[in-house]
């Protein structure tokens, strides 16, 4: 149970799920083309067992019953994404009429279950033919991201409840193609320095093509960590400035003062698009609402050794969950006080927060105090509007596999059944106010 009342939050505090197409659905056919996470996860040696996304947790065949779980929670809202491979198999061109079918149902389900849909177009299945052309290295990506984007507005557009572009576009650009942990799977420092470009140049050209479509509540979802210096000494904090700038403020930055930061731009000069300064009206285009992804803090060390900056991450102390990310809910009130003084008054919804964890009344007491954590940083400022747990369901958790589960819900991958934890009870608990 939870110490918090839904009333704490006022009355029009969205509650949600987060889940994302590759990670759920499964339902490889329809005409549904390949995206870089099916050949990343068929690649030897990128996933943890071998797992793949191939049948994942079959939300494709599924969904009436994951949407009747959303539904019996409490749940306000289902923070959802579109598969752009599912809708033009090729990238760009003809459109998918079962996969149109397929989301048609989807959302319209969600609105007879009275749940409003959020939904993001990017959730990190980039189709393959689209990655032979370079993917988020070609400065093209804009283009076809915007043609998809307007294919997903002018058929679901005015059933959405909100609509975000890209997700953590940190992990689209640099885990993806610097650190390589992603697909598709760059260890490349002029790859990312193109991606950390092209991700927001694409997003900020989407936002145009959606409201060309009249799309309402247009937004993007940042993963943000509360940085920290692992030491009180002036070389930790400098480390802890440049990790700050890689993983938070590229994106805050770019967004919302239209410039990327100065030690950034001059450590990968050599690598970035010519002229990115002119796009950056473009990456900053006015929103609607910004997303924030919160699971953890990150400790930086000074280390001569370490590359770019010579800033390391270290392990810290606290308390973590079983991918060994600390639990630090300080940091969300933080972060969302940052973000409202220095950045932006945008409405803000904490679009995921979760914890990978097997032992579930743990993760009962992160939520809670995570949900605590909220309610301080409203209280000190934050607009914030909605909470959106991650997640619905166990489910294919990227390069971690099945191995490591985030859900509400429990699912046994042999059977494909849904058994509700206790998580998923204190929810319900909070929501119907029942505690
Ligand atoms: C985020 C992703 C989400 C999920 C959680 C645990 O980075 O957006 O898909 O994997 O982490």
């Amino acid at each position: 149970m939870f110490s918090v009342d839904r009333g704490d939050f006022g009355p029009g505090f969205l509650f949600g799920v987060a889940t994302a197409a590759y990670q759920i659905e499964g339902g490889q056919t329809d005409g549904r083309g390949s995206s870089i996470w099916d050949s990343f996860s068929a690649t030897p040696g990128n996933i943890k067992n071998g797992d793949t996304g191939r049948i994942a947790v079959d939300h494709y065949h599924r969904w009436p019953e994951d949407l009747d779980l959303v539904r019996d929670g409490g749940f306000d809202a289902y923070r959802f994404s579109f598969a752009w491979p599912r809708l033009l198999p090729e990238g760009t061109g003809p459109v998918n009429a079962a996969g149109l079918d397929f989301y048609d149902r989807l959302v319209d389900g969600m609105l007879a279950r009275g749940i409003k849909p959020f939904a993001t177009l990017y959730h990190w299945d980039l189709p393959s033919p689209l990655q032979d052309r370079g993917g988020w290295m070609n400065r093209d990506v804009a283009g076809w991201f915007a043609e998809y984007a307007a294919v997903v507005a002018h058929h679901f557009g005015d059933r959405l409840a909100a609509i975000a572009t890209i997700n953590e576009p940190w992990c689209v650009a640099f885990l993806s193609h610097y650190l390589g942990v992603h697909a598709p799977g760059y260890r490349d420092l002029r790859a990312a320095s193109r991606a950390m470009h092209h991700v927001l140049f694409a997003h900020g050209t989407a936002v145009a093509a959606l409201r060309a479509e009249g799309a309402k509540n247009v937004g993007i979802v940042l993963n943000l960590e509360k940085s920290e210096a692992a030491g009180a000494g002036a070389a930790d904090r400098a480390a802890q400035t440049h990790g700050d700038a890689l993983f938070n403020r590229w994106y805050l930055d770019g967004l919302f003062k239209g410039r990327y930061p100065e030690e950034l731009t001059t450590l990968l000069a050599p690598w970035l698009p010519e002229a990115f300064e002119r796009d950056m009206e473009v990456v900053s285009r006015p929103l609607d609402w910004l997303g924030v992804n919160y699971y953890t803090r990150a400790l930086y060390a000074a280390d001569p050794a370490a590359p770019l900056f010579g800033s390391r991450r270290v392990a810290g102390p606290l308390e973590k969950s079983d991918l060994g990310w600390e639990i630090y809910p300080q940091g969300l009130t933080d972060l969302l006080v940052r973000v409202a003084t220095d950045y932006t008054k945008l409405p803000i919804y904490i679009t995921e927060n979760g914890m990978s964890e097997t032992d579930d009344s743990r993760r009962v007491a992160f939520y809670d105090a995570h949900l605590k954590a909220v309610l301080a940083a409203r209280q000190q400022g934050a607009d914030v509007r909605g909470y959106f747990a991650w997640s619905l369901l166990d489910n294919y958790e990227w390069a971690e596999g099945y191995a490591s589960r985030f859900g509400l819900v429990h699912v046994d991958y042999e059977t494909q059944r849904r058994t509700p934890k206790g998580s998923y009870r204190a929810f319900q608990g909070l929501l119907h106010n029942t505690r």
